[in-house]
């Protein structure tokens, strides 16, 4: 596996683990405690995950995420014989909760759930991000690993690394600092596969898990000549940062043939002032490619 992949595995994970933790504590609140044990398992399960995806270990089982995770990080010594107690612990008290029949988890051990989860995450947490910083300082920049990916697993990608992107492509330079630029943004199978039919070459559109089209407005504009040129520049950022958070895109041509154009205006129902320039979908790789080496000293022209 692809190291920034593993890297944003990694993060998505310590993520989810907070996510579960935080609901296992509302959970308790509203008086559940069944389902807040459970949450709060899942909370050590998901740090757990985080850890093992540095490596790239991957298992569905429980049991196996667990024996890995207590053979290569506790009986080496990375954490401590304590953590792996807390670990069986939340584990048994889930299964408990989960399974068992007649049974109703007492408060006192619902929250102890809770606090194991805490602590676990706690533990973890130094681990994790002196690995992230390891990684993030060794990966060459997005420039040199971004290739374009063309099919994608079916895993969605979540609203908040389209919202990244999106950044990405706002921080964009443009003539004039004019910013011509509004994104259409479709995880809608039906209109992805229209899209997909806006040039022979469009298919990747089909089965992406989310389709961006930037679009740019044809009023109000400083230098109108330089909007095509804005735009590309627009669409590189959205292809790098994809590469940067583990993902994968590629550029569809659209602008400037006009009957590209005009059939995703309609596809997407455009308002008259504005124009597609590209389709970019995006997803989750379903390969990953090394990068070819382009440089070539003999296209340098030294004065
Ligand atoms: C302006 C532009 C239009 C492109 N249009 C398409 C397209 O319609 N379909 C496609 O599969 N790839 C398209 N691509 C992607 C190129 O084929 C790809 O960038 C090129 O082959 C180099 O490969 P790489 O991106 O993996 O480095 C386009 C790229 C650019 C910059």
């Amino acid at each position: 596996m692809d190291e920034r992949i593993r890297l944003a595995l990694s993060q998505y994970r310590y993520e989810k683990a907070l996510k579960f933790l935080a609901t296992a504590n509302e959970i308790l609140e509203k008086g559940d405690t069944d389902t807040a044990a459970n949450r709060a398992y899942y909370a050590v399960f998901y740090a757990m995950l985080s850890v093992t995806a540095l490596d790239g270990f991957e298992s569905s089982k429980h049991s196996g995420v667990i024996s890995y995770f207590n053979h290569h990080y506790v009986k080496t010594g990375i954490f401590s014989r304590e953590i792996s107690d807390m670990i069986t612990d939340t584990s048994i008290q889930r299964d408990r909760a989960d399974y068992k029949n007649f049974y109703t988890t007492p408060n006192d051990k619902a929250q102890e759930q809770i606090h194991n989860a805490e602590n676990v995450i706690r533990i973890v947490r130094p681990y994790l991000e002196s690995s992230w910083a390891r990684i993030k300082q060794s990966l060459p920049s997005a420039i040199f690993t971004r290739t374009s990916t063309r099919q994608f697993t079916p895993e969605k990608v979540e609203s908040k690394y389209i919202i990244k992107i999106l950044r990405a492509a706002m921080a964009a330079p443009s003539a004039k600092n004019q910013q011509p630029w509004e994104f259409w943004v479709s995880d809608d199978h039906e209109i992805n596969e229209r899209l997909s039919q806006a040039s022979p070459y469009a298919t990747p559109a089909k089965n992406a898990p989310v389709v961006i089209v930037p679009c740019y407005r044809t009023n109000e504009l400083a230098v109108p000549e330089m909007v095509h040129i804005d735009m590309a520049i627009c669409a590189e950022n959205i292809l790098l940062e994809a590469e940067e958070l583990g993902l994968g895109a590629v550029m569809l041509g659209i602008a400037p043939l006009e009957d590209r154009m005009n059939y995703v205006a309609e596809v997407l129902k455009l308002p008259e002032n504005f124009k597609p320039f590209m389709i970019i979908p995006i997803g989750h790789p379903a390969n990953k490619r090394p990068q070819e080496d382009r440089y070539e000293p003999a296209k340098i022209h030294t004065l």
